[in-house]
């Protein structure tokens, strides 16, 4: 059994569901998960007293919240040391077309850069367009974002673009991930 801690931010709650949604692979798959979003931090966690990390953030306006980017930075020389990944959602990923994982994987990349963190795994997930509960000019400026994309919509005009099949199996190759490590780094001493 790991101990897996989750760190994610999230603007409206979908990269909250998303880790609610990795959180119950984790424990399905018998290991101790701590999900925690950023903004109510407990500034007393030690990231030294788990086994794995596991970050998520959402994309607003072309970069993920800075509370995440900036906890990285602060953790980054523990988090090098352990199993690590990093999911990230955005509309850009719901597109499931080339154009729509160039943009996502941009914002990755701006990520990475702006952290100095390569992860070692990355997952990309589609997030949720929930036009009916945005003003007026959030949802002019979130139509302008996906112009391009084909979504399907609710009664309410709304999209849910994630793949929970791809959430659940990403959380399942994470765990495998991390058991391989941790029992190479045993084998190792
Ligand atoms: C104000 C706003 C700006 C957004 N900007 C982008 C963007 O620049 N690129 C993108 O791919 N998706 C963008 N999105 C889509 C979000 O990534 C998507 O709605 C996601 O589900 C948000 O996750 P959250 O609910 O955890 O914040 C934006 C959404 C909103 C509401």
């Amino acid at each position: 059994m790991a101990t897996i801690l989750t760190v994610f931010g999230t603007g409206e709650g979908q990269a909250a569901k998303i880790a609610d949604s990795i959180t119950e692979e984790f424990r399905a798959r018998d290991h101790e998960a701590t999900t925690v979003n950023v903004a109510e931090i407990d500034p007393e966690l030690d990231i030294n007293e788990f086994d794995a990390v596991l970050i998520g953030a959402s994309v607003h306006y072309g970069r993920q919240q800075k509370s995440v980017r900036k906890w990285v930075k602060t953790n980054r020389d523990v988090l090098v040391r352990k199993p690590n990944g990093f999911f990230q959602v955005s509309g850009a990923s719901g597109a499931k077309n080339d154009e729509g994982l160039v943009e996502a994987t941009g914002y990755v990349d701006k990520f990475i850069d702006a952290t100095n963190w390569q992860p070692d795994r990355i997952a990309l997930f589609g997030g949720a367009l929930r036009f009916s509960e945005y003003g007026f000019l959030k949802r002019a400026l979130l139509k302008f974002i996906v112009r391009n994309q084909e979504f399907e919509t609710d009664k309410s005009g709304d999209a849910e673009l994630t793949d929970w099949e791809s959430v659940v199996s990403f959380a399942g190759e994470f765990t495998v991930f991390v058991e391989e490590r941790l029992s190479e780094a045993v084998e190792a001493d």
